[in-house]
């Protein structure tokens, strides 16, 4: 197998007209890591996995793969298998001509090529398909060609570009699975791209949140989902509660503030900021849904009050969308324990958090 690869970039950019598809960006992923890159579409993700595999260049900055210069290496020598978000299969040729043409390329002997592609089409659950033509194939049936093509390559370095969007649930979360054990199991590094939150979050090392071309926040899924620094990475990742304030005074770790909609609201400022904000000054902050729960009065501090206007029954879990105003939702998650009694629709309800579970945004 190919040694994985380290990747580093320095001040990528790349314009189309007037459009930053990807605009400064630095990267740093280690050997055998799994990236990825989270964003809404039009964000710059092809764009920035293109410009890493050489297919197509950037208009300044720096690609290193273990410290080698490759800005001017052509695809084919980066030691790099990318799967792209149209598939990109060759027609004229069947799948196992699309599988074994990588192997072919390399010289490899026709019984390894044989041996390579048959346990490549096993892993991506199509056996017996091999002799079909991509226009006989489902549009998840080709993206499950196009991935067993690049793996069985073993690259140093995998480039995923939402390769799971066309299979349905059950095969998703399959192939998922699948895919994370091979990769573990190879040491490859991986970038992955999704549009799928909870992909990212179950699948990767560390996520690089994107917007407009630009890395907004990198971490791991929990520093991702749990201290978002911005109200858009907040609502991006996960189901985000958000809600303004005025600070009107701190006692030592606690924030106290004044909001329309919360009463006597505290929060802990510590878990989100380096510093404690000043005194006056407005701020906003997200609360999880599954961090807010009801109360059955008596409570002192963050209280909501509203009234249910719908809820979702998901079998684990129940959702509620609390109407605390005329114009704003708060959304509950409880789990379902079998035993609570459900909120009725239009039931007036108090709702409560602690002061710790508060994530204070930066603007
Ligand atoms: N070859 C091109 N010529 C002109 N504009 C382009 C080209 N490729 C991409 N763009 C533009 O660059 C921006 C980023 O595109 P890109 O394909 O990288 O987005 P993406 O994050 O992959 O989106 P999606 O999730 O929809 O696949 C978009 O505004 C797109 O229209
Ligand atoms: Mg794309």
């Amino acid at each position: 197998m190919n040694q994985s690869i380290e990747v580093r970039t320095e001040g990528l950019r790349k314009q189309f007209g007037d459009v930053h598809a990807v605009k400064d960006v630095n990267l740093h992923i280690a050997k055998g890591e799994f990236y990825t890159f989270l964003g809404p579409s039009g964000c710059g993700k092809t764009t920035l996995l293109r410009i890493l595999a050489g297919f197509t260049s950037a208009d300044s900055g720096s690609i290193y793969f273990d410290d080698q210069f490759v800005n001017d290496i052509p695809p084919w020598k980066r030691n790099v298998g990318m799967v792209f978000q149209n598939y990109a299969l060759w027609p004229h040729m069947n799948v196992f001509e699309n599988i074994a043409f990588g192997l072919r390329e390399r010289k490899i002997v026709k019984s390894e090529i044989q041996d390579r592609v048959e346990r490549s089409l096993q892993m991506v659950n199509l056996e017996g398909l091999d002799k079909r033509r991509p226009s006989q194939l489902s549009g998840g049936q080709q993206q499950r060609v196009a991935l067993a093509r690049t793996l069985v390559t073993e690259p140093g370095l995998l480039l995923l570009d939402e390769p799971l969007s066309n299979l349905d649930a059950k095969l998703r979360i399959q192939m998922r699975e699948e895919l994370l054990r091979l990769q573990r199991e190879l040491g490859i590094t991986t970038i992955y791209v999704t549009h799928d939150q909870e992909e990212a979050l179950i699948t990767s090392t560390r996520i690089a949140v994107m917007s407009e071309g630009k890395i907004i926040q990198e971490g791991t899924p929990k520093e991702i989902y749990e201290l978002p620094y911005t109200k858009s990475v907040a609502d991006f990742v996960g189901t985000s509660n958000l809600f303004s304030a005025e600070i009107i005074d701190i006692n030592e770790d606690m924030l106290i503030l004044s909001s329309d909609e919360i009463q006597d609201l505290q929060a802990v400022w510590q878990n989100s900021l380096s510093q404690p904000p000043s005194i006056g000054s407005p701020i906003e902050f997200n609360i999880r849904p599954e961090l807010i729960r009801f109360s059955k009065g008596g409570i002192t501090t963050n209280r909501i009050s509203g009234k249910v206007e719908s809820t979702a029954y998901l079998g684990s879990q129940i959702q509620y969308m609390i109407a605390i105003n005329e114009n704003k939702i708060v959304r509950v998650n409880t789990l379902n324990s079998r035993k609570g009694k459900f909120c009725g629709l239009g039931e007036a309800v108090e709702l409560t958090f602690s002061p710790h579970d508060i994530t204070l945004l930066h603007s």
